[in-house]
């Protein structure tokens, strides 16, 4: 696929953050709780689109939510205690980068949980996700889709790039040699988790930018209408300030 111009990309995307700034204002009036979950192989671009809509939105309002591996204490604990914490309260936009989907994906590829856990993961969550949604949370799952051509190249960047090369982790690394079990992982994700009150919405993240204007473009048509007339916003006066001279 052709890349995206920055320039163009810019040119769309500023239509689409003033939607944004609309529907926060929007969440936090009507006081509506929005839960994003953003999944997909290592390097498909979660962290670039979670910066892209978290950057318009004020941070008191928008969380991102990106958990370390589980702790021992937390490996005793009910699978789904260490993500309710952070799920949104009236007026907020979480943002999870990664979440408890990480049983059905790099758990279950890596071992880290035994196929037992994974089952009973994947035959509990979609109770556990219509909880959330019949309490009024809007909740959204996304899955960003990228080659493995893609997936190599971006590697390739990172590890050329000192400013990346953090990014890296010796999970990602062992990942890749793993690229047939993550996508049948995947599959069997989708099979067991794509539910009428929870559908997984796929979105090509072969370029970046395309995948990123696509994402929020469909997040923000998912939301009921949060049109406010301009005329109804209550602006300060700004006035004239008195200039003294310093
Ligand atoms: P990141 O993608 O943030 O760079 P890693 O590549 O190290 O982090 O890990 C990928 C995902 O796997 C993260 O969500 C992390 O929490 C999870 N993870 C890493 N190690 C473990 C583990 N031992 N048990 C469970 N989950 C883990
Ligand atoms: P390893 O790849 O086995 O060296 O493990 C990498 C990390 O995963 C280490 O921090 C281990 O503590 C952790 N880990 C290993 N096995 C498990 C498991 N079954 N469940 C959770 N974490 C694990
Ligand atoms: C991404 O681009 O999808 C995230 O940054 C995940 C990663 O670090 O690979």
């Amino acid at each position: 696929m052709l890349a995206m111009k920055r320039k163009q990309y810019e040119k769309l995307l500023e239509p689409i953050e003033h939607e944004l700034v609309a529907m926060a204002r929007w969440a936090k009036t009507t006081g509506e709780r929005i839960c994003v979950l953003f999944e997909g192989r290592d390097t498909a671009g979660k962290g670039g689109t979670i910066k892209a809509i978290s950057a318009r939105i004020n941070p008191r309002q928008c969380r991102v939510v990106a958990l370390p591996k589980p702790s021992d204490v937390e490996q005793t604990q009910w699978y789904f205690q260490r993500y309710v914490p952070h799920l949104p309260a009236a007026g907020e936009i979480v943002l999870f980068d990664r979440s408890w989907y990480n049983r059905a994906g790099v758990e279950k590829v890596m071992g880290f949980a035994s196929q037992d856990q994974v089952d009973k993961f994947l035959r509990e969550v979609p109770t556990f996700e219509k909880l959330l949604v019949n309490d009024g949370i809007r909740l959204f799952k996304y899955w960003l889709s990228a080659s493995q051509e893609a997936q190599e190249e971006r590697f390739a960047e990172r590890l050329e790039d000192p400013l990346k090369r953090w990014k890296l982790s010796p999970i990602d690394i062992k990942a890749r040699t793993l690229y047939e079990e993550y996508s049948k992982a995947r599959e069997t994700m989708f099979a067991a988790t794509h539910t009428d009150h929870a559908p997984w919405i796929v979105v090509d993240y072969n370029d970046q930018k395309h995948g990123r204007l696509t994402l929020m473009r469909d997040l923000l048509d998912r939301l009921p209408n949060f049109d406010v007339p301009h005329e109804d916003l209550d602006w300060p006066e700004l006035g004239h300030a008195p200039l003294e001279e310093d």
